[in-house]
C-alpha cells in the first residue's frame, strides 16, 4: 500500500510525487491525461506507482488516505472532487496544493467535512524546481489532519538557514490558500519594485544590461540578499538566442498575470488594509497592456531622458530604496493577514508565516529572518515598522528612497510602487494626515458627522443657513 497519492501529473504534480519519493515515501500518480501518467511511469519502482484509472489509485493507498490535488485552480478541483468523493472513506485526507481562492478552499472545507473528509487547502511556492527540490508550503484546514500529513510535508519542503522545514499549519479553513494568496500579492510588489529599481538604472544612471546584471548580484550579497535579486542579474545577462543581444531588450513589455494578486488587493480592500503598493503592482500589470494598445496606434510615443548630473553614489542609493521598499512589501501583506486574521477569526501565527517564507517560495529573502524576530514571542505588531530593527531601517533608508523617486520624477520615469512606499512610510506615523478635511466636506454634505481630537463623542455642524 502507497503512502500518499498526488493527482495531476503535470509539472508541479510530477516533481511533488518525485520529491515525496525521493524522500522515502511511497507515492502513487494519478491524471486524467494519460500522457502524463506514461511520464511518471518513467520513474516507477516499488516506491512509486502510477495508476491509469482513479479507482486503481485510491485503492493503491493506505487508510487513512492522503492525497493530494495538483491541478489548475477553478472548476477542475471541484470536478475531481466530485468523482473522488464517492470513492474515499471517512478520515481520509485530501490536500489541495493549487492557487485556489481561499473563498472556495472554505466552501470545499465545509462540503467535504459533511462527509467526514478531511480538507487541506495548502498554498505551495517555489515553481518547478522548488516542486522537486523543496517548496515553501501553507496547509491550512483541519489541524488534526494536518499532524497526519505533517511528516511527509516536513521532509520534502525547503529548509531554512537553521535546517527548519518551511511548512507549518497556517490556521482553519482556507486560511492556507489566504497565506498563499498574500504570498503572491507581495510577490507582485516586490517583482514591481525590482522592475522600477531596474528602470532608473537603465534610464537615470544609463547603466547597461551586463552592468546592472552585476549590480543585482552585489545587491544580493548586501543590501537585498533575496530569490529575486538572484533572478533579475541572471535574467539581464542572458543572451538571446536568435539575436546576439541580451534577451531582457526583445522581451515584450507587458506583464501577465493569473491574478492572484489582484484577488490579494479585492481582499485588502474588502478589509480596509492600505495594501497600497501590491496595488500599484497590480495596476501596474494593467498598465503595461493598456500602454502597449496605446502605442499600437499612431499616438506619438512620450520620450523622457535625464540629462542632468548623477550623484556618485546614486547606485547605491537605488540599493536602499530597493531594500526599504522590499521592507513596504513585507509590511503590507503582514498588514493584510494581521486584518484577516481578526475579521475571520483565525489564529495566523506571523513569526512561523515569516519563517515559512525563508526558503522554498519566490519571495524568499534574509530580511524574513528580521520579520521573524519582530514577531518572535508572539509580539502583536499591526504595522512591522513597530518593530525597532524595521523602524531603524526607515529612518536610515528613507533619504534614498526619496531621493531616488526625486530622480525618477525629473526623468520622466514612472515609479508606481516605490512612491506608493514612500507615501506609505511617510503616512503610518505621521499625525498630521490630511483626514480631517475629508470629515469636514462628508459633514458639511451629508451631516456624516465627526469625531473630534479635543473631547469625545460624534459632532454636526450646521455649515450654512436654509432658507
Ligand atoms: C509561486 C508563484 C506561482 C506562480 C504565480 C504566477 O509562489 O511559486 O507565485 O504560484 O508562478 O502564481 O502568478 P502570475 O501568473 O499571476 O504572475
Amino acid at each position: 500500500m502507497q503512502q500518499f497519492g498526488v493527482i495531476g501529473l503535470s509539472v508541479m504534480g510530477k516533481n511533488l510525487a518525485l520529491n515525496v519519493r525521493n524522500h522515502g515515501f511511497s507515492v502513487s500518480g494519478y491524471s486524467i491525461d494519460k500522457p502524463e501518467i506514461d511520464a511518471l511511469a518513467k520513474y516507477e519502482d516499488d516506491k512509486l506507482k502510477p495508476c491509469y484509472t482513479l479507482e486503481e489509485f485510491v485503492n493503491s493507498l493506505e487508510k487513512p488516505r492522503k492525497i493530494l490535488i495538483q491541478i489548475m485552480a477553478g472548476a477542475p478541483v471541484d470536478e475531481t472532487l466530485h468523482k473522488l468523493l464517492p470513492l474515499l472513506d471517512k478520515g481520509d485526507i485530501v490536500i489541495d496544493g493549487g492557487n485556489s481562492n481561499y473563498h472556495d478552499t472554505n466552501r470545499r472545507y465545509h462540503e467535504m467535512e459533511k462527509h467526514g473528509i478531511h480538507f487541506i487547502g495548502m498554498g505551495v511556492s517555489g515553481g518547478e524546481e522548488g516542486a522537486l527540490n523543496g517548496p515553501a508550503l501553507m496547509p491550512g484546514g483541519d489541524e488534526e489532519a494536518y499532524k497526519e500529513v505533517a511528516p511527509i510535508l516536513e521532509a520534502i519542503a525547503a529548509k531554512n538557514k537553521e535546517g527548519k522545514s518551511c511548512v507549518s499549519y497556517m490556521g482553519p479553513e482556507g486560511a492556507g490558500h489566504y497565506v498563499k494568496m498574500v504570498h503572491n500579492g507581495i510577490e507582485y510588489a516586490i517583482m514591481q519594485e525590482f522592475s522600477e529599481v531596474y528602470s532608473l538604472l537603465r534610464d537615470v544612471a544609463h547603466k547597461s544590461d551586463d552592468e546592472m546584471s552585476e549590480i543585482f548580484d552585489k545587491w544580493n550579497h548586501s543590501v537585498v540578499q533575496a530569490y529575486l535579486s538572484e533572478i533579475t542579474s541572471k535574467v539581464l545577462k542572458q543572451k538571446d538566442d536568435l539575436t546576439s543581444d541580451n534577451i531582457i531588450d526583445h522581451i515584450l513589455n507587458v506583464a501577465s498575470y493569473k491574478g492572484t494578486g489582484n484577488w490579494t488587493l479585492e481582499d485588502g480592500v474588502a478589509l480596509g488594509a492600505p495594501v497600497t503598493v501590491i496595488a500599484e503592482a497590480v495596476m501596474a500589470r494593467f498598465m503595461s497592456k493598456q500602454t502597449h494598445l496605446a502605442l499600437e496606434s499612431d499616438i506619438k510615443p512620450t520620450e523622457f531622458k535625464y540629462e542632468g548630473e548623477i550623484p556618485e553614489d546614486l547606485v547605491d542609493e537605488f540599493g536602499k530604496t530597493l531594500q526599504l521598499a522590499q521592507a513596504v512589501a513585507y509590511a503590507q501583506g503582514f498588514q493584510e493577514l494581521t486584518m484577516a486574521a481578526k475579521a475571520y477569526n483565525w489564529d495566523l501565527r506571523y513569526k512561523s508565516i515569516a519563517q515559512g517564507w525563508e526558503a522554498g517560495c519566490i519571495i524568499r529573502s534574509a530580511m524574513l529572518k528580521d520579520i521573524e524576530n519582530a514577531y518572535s514571542n508572539g509580539k502583536k505588531l499591526t504595522n512591522l515598522f513597530e518593530d525597532g530593527y524595521f523602524r531603524k531601517l526607515m529612518e536610515d533608508n528613507l533619504p534614498s528612497l526619496r531621493k531616488s523617486v526625486e530622480f525618477a520624477t525629473k526623468a520622466g520615469v514612472p515609479t508606481p510602487t516605490l512612491s506608493a512606499a514612500l507615501n506609505y512610510l511617510e503616512s503610518i506615523f505621521n499625525p498630521k494626515l490630511p483626514a480631517n478635511m475629508i470629515q469636514g466636506q462628508r459633514d458639511y454634505f451629508g451631516a456624516h458627522t465627526y469625531l473630534r481630537n479635543d473631547r469625545k463623542g460624534t459632532f454636526h455642524t450646521e455649515w450654512y443657513e436654509e432658507k
